[in-house]
């Protein structure tokens, strides 16, 4: 019987050793803590993000992970803020599409209209922008005895590169980041016990108001930016309301910000020890791609994910009634030794082939083209000073978020 509690601290921080103990003894594994079905290894994953007719992402109609109840009065105060906070009518928000909680065939109308903003050909044409900001950070950094690389590289570049995206003004890069900081704690971090009070919807109402200006400038006079692409009316297809627009770029900031942020930290603390790996890099920068995609394997910036069961199905042997949550372990698929030799060894050389960082199937990440070029520029920037670097402290700071997986700060000095 294996007893772990998916949003506990003491399992977020080091949560390798029970993923293969689950993997060996219950891949999927009904976890009454949580209330959720934890499922463990790589070929039930990938059976499940392959059938979103069993499987559904309408993660929504779930009660916040499994745990916190809303009281009525609860409710009331949220219908209240949502009317005079957002000036949204609830029953139309409630009615709103977001990408990533929708199943076939909505996503897929979805899908086609976000997806002409993330283009190869579009994102390739954010090289030279991404290397020019890579080197401003470096820049920093070069002037600095000590720093802290998170706050120096990880965080700054996803966030400016987003905002520019957007065509929102970079100075407001700061209240960007405080959202998505904000969001991610109170949907993922310790506030789910109670995420109703966790600030959500103030964050929300704050993005909500900063947005429409912005959504109905475009309107009128479109630019060469994202939120343009997503007013388009011209678009065929799913054409977006105001709402789902914001709901969208809310979307692109959790998604697309924290993620490349803790990439980058995660693949830094598993070069710094032992450095065989950095040396072979250090040695040969055309890695940097293998390295990226190693990280990804190695330590998933996206360890879990959820899905609901749709009717009574079963998995791996085990029933799952209808309405059941599902925990997708990524972090744990990609360590199973039954798809990736000696999995707990990180190792640049490797096949990284069929890692799940970035998912599977119709919700495989919109942004992997773009995190992939930004990963790419900043550690090959980065990768030659490495060997002049140490670690400031030994101890690890996790953020505070039991689906993302990241370092809060990895101070750094320069070696004697
Ligand atoms: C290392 C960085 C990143 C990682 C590890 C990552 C991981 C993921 C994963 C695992 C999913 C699948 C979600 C699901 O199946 O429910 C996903 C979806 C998504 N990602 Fe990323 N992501 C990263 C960067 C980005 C960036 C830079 C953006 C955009 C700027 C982005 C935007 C999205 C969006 C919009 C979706 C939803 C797609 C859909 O539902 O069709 N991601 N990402």
């Amino acid at each position: 019987m294996i007893d772990f509690d998916p949003y506990s601290h003491r399992f977020q921080d080091d949560p390798y050793p029970v993923y293969r103990r689950l993997r060996d003894e219950a891949p999927v594994h009904w976890c009454a803590r949580a209330r959720v079905f934890s499922v463990t290894r790589h070929e039930d994953l990938r059976q499940v993000f392959k059938d979103p007719e069993r499987f559904s992402s309408e993660t929504r109609r779930l009660n916040r992970f499994g745990r916190s109840q809303t009281t009525a009065a609860q409710r009331v105060r949220i219908l209240w803020r949502v009317l005079t906070q957002m000036r949204q009518n609830p029953l139309k928000m409630r009615d709103s599409r977001m990408l990533i909680m929708e199943d076939p065939p909505v996503h897929g109308q979805m899908r086609s209209l976000v997806n002409r903003g993330f283009t190869r050909r579009r994102i390739a044409q954010w090289e030279g922008r991404i290397r020019e900001l890579v080197d401003e950070c470096m820049e920093r950094i070069r002037q600095q005895e000590s720093f802290d690389l998170v706050t120096e590289l990880a965080i700054p570049l996803p966030v400016t590169v987003i905002s520019e995206l957007l065509g929102v003004s970079a100075e407001d890069r700061h209240l960007f980041k405080r959202w998505s900081d904000n969001l991610i704690e109170g949907a993922t971090g310790s506030a789910i016990e109670n995420p109703i009070e966790s600030g959500i919807l103030d964050t929300l109402a704050e993005l909500t108001r900063y947005m429409k200006p912005v959504i109905r400038a475009r309107r009128e006079k479109p630019r060469e930016d994202l939120i343009s692409v997503l007013v388009d009316e011209t678009a065929d297809d799913a054409g977006l309301d105001e709402f789902e627009i914001v709901m969208f770029i809310l979307l692109l900031l959790v998604a697309g910000n924290e993620t490349t942020t803790n990439l980058l930290g995660n693949c830094v603390d598993a070069l710094l020890d032992p450095p065989a790996e950095l040396e072979k890099v250090v040695a040969d920068p055309s890695l940097v791609p293998a390295l990226v995609e190693e990280t990804l394997r190695f330590d998933a910036p996206v360890q879990q994910l959820r899905r609901v069961v749709r009717g009574d199905t079963e998995l791996a042997g085990v029933k799952l009634p209808a309405g059941s949550e599902l925990l997708l372990f990524i972090g744990s698929a990609n360590r199973d030794e039954r798809i990736f030799e000696d999995p707990d060894r990180f190792d640049v050389g490797r096949d990284t082939r069929g890692h799940l960082g970035f998912g599977l199937g119709n919700h495989f990440c919109l942004g992997s083209n773009l995190a992939r070029l930004e990963a790419k520029a900043a550690l090959e920037a980065l990768v030659p000073e490495l060997p002049k670097l140490a670690r400031l402290r030994s101890e690890r700071d996790f953020i505070d978020s039991f689906t993302i997986r990241g370092r809060a700060r990895l101070e750094l000095r320069r070696a004697a």
